[in-house]
């Protein structure tokens, strides 16, 4: 017989990813349905190198307990990138997590009761939702596009509900690719400033940016009630877990406490390992050659959506991050696509688990940091094939 659960576990979406990625990874199988990094591309030699000098120079310390707050030196390299974006975040305001995943784990545990409303984008990260389900946060989804978030919906939703938070991952957005324009940024930031509505940019892909265009960061548009959230998953590693918050005075103090009661502290010899690589190689250069890789595989994929897909099939185009987002005509169901898809060897996430209980959607996300570019244009041509056959039934 198994135990009786929680009542919170009863309201989080099981990761319908997972059952996809089995899927993946089956022999001949060509995937873009994962949200992985591209490993080939891991500083892996210079994180050994790294390794190596942590040893040396600090020998068993590096397996003691530590500061709950995290490594000093990591959080004031975290407040000197701050500094060079034009950013000011004092280290004092930064916590070293257990990946940003964590980050919003504790920001659900400190602040969301029961039925508290909490703004989302529609579609939003799927980890974000089963993070808030926990604390059983009443979802308020508001609908984002290439032309960034629907400021007419956020109106609406602030003055009805005054929800305690607004939870966004403005650039390159996972899972639709999407950026919030410049002029967006400021309209939704007027709306939300004078509210209590906290703000939450969550941003692992900001640095993945294949054009010159740069935008403004909500903590400049609202210095006062922005949490950011940060990670070195997509530029360096995601396997030594270490990601961030940077939240206002009032905001960490009550973090430090759950973040004790969930784990004491990340993990100090991967804060090591990490600050070591930060310090003795060029994080910008290595950033460099993510971004040539990505920005070339994005463009092959786009170009075989121009080419091969019908023309009532639109995507988004992103200037940067790891995901495409696809919209098919009004009425096909992406599920019955994946079906087709598998049959050929191609899979993708369905938009499904991307929305707040809804099925059968239209929408689907195409990983591009994965494969090489002569596996995108096969599986793009077998996944063209599918939808053919789908819109022909
Ligand atoms: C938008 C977003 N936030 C947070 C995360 C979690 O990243 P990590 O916990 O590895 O830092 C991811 C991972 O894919 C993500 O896409």
């Amino acid at each position: 017989m198994p135990p009786t659960f929680s009542d919170r576990m009863s309201h989080v979406p099981k990761s319908f990813i997972r059952e996809i990625l089995k899927d993946a990874l089956m022999p001949d199988t060509i995937s873009f349905a994962g949200g992985l990094p591209n490993r080939t591309l891991f500083p892996t030699e210079a994180i050994k190198a790294a390794t190596r000098k942590v040893f040396a120079l600090y020998g068993n310390g590096l397996f003691q307990y530590s500061a709950s707050e995290g490594l000093i030196d990591l959080r004031e390299w975290i407040a000197g990138r701050y500094k060079e974006k034009g950013l000011h975040v004092p280290l004092e305001n930064i916590l070293i997590t257990n990946g940003s995943q964590q980050g919003l784990d504790l920001l659900g545990k400190i602040l969301l009761n029961a039925g508290d409303g909490f703004i989302l984008e529609e579609p939003g990260y799927l980890g974000a939702i089963q993070a808030f389900a926990l604390y059983r946060a009443r979802f308020l989804p508001v609908p984002v596009s290439e032309n960034g978030m629907d400021t007419k919906k956020l109106r609406a939703i602030l003055e009805s509900e005054q929800p305690k938070l607004i939870y966004t991952v403005p650039n390159f957005q996972n899972p639709s690719g999407i950026t919030y324009p410049e002029e967006n940024r400021h309209a939704v930031a007027d709306i939300i400033r004078g509210t209590k509505t906290l703000f939450i940019e969550d941003d692992p892909y900001g640095d993945l940016r294949f054009t010159k265009t740069k935008h403004t960061s909500f903590k400049t548009l609202l210095p006062d009630n922005t949490v950011l959230l940060g990670s070195f998953s997509k530029i360096v590693v995601p396997g030594l877990r270490i990601g961030w918050i940077a939240a206002p005075d009032p905001i960490m103090q009550k973090l430090v406490i759950a973040k004790q009661a969930s784990d004491l502290h990340t993990n100090p010899f991967a804060q090591c390992v990490m600050h070591q690589y930060l310090r003795d190689n060029d994080l910008d250069a290595h950033i460099a050659k993510i971004v040539t890789a990505y920005s070339a595989q994005k463009e092959v994929m786009r170009n075989s959506i121009l080419r091969h897909f019908p023309a009532e099939v639109t995507s988004t185009n992103p200037e940067g991050g790891m995901f495409l987002w696809l919209t098919l005509p009004q009425g096909a169901s992406a599920l019955d696509l994946l079906a087709l898809a598998k049959k050929d060897k191609v899979c993708f996430v369905p938009g499904d688990p991307f929305y707040i209980n809804q099925s059968h959607r239209n929408t689907l996300r195409l990983n591009y940091s994965c494969a090489d570019i002569e596996t995108i244009e096969t599986g793009m041509g077998k996944l063209a094939n599918a939808i053919k056959t789908l819109l022909a039934r």
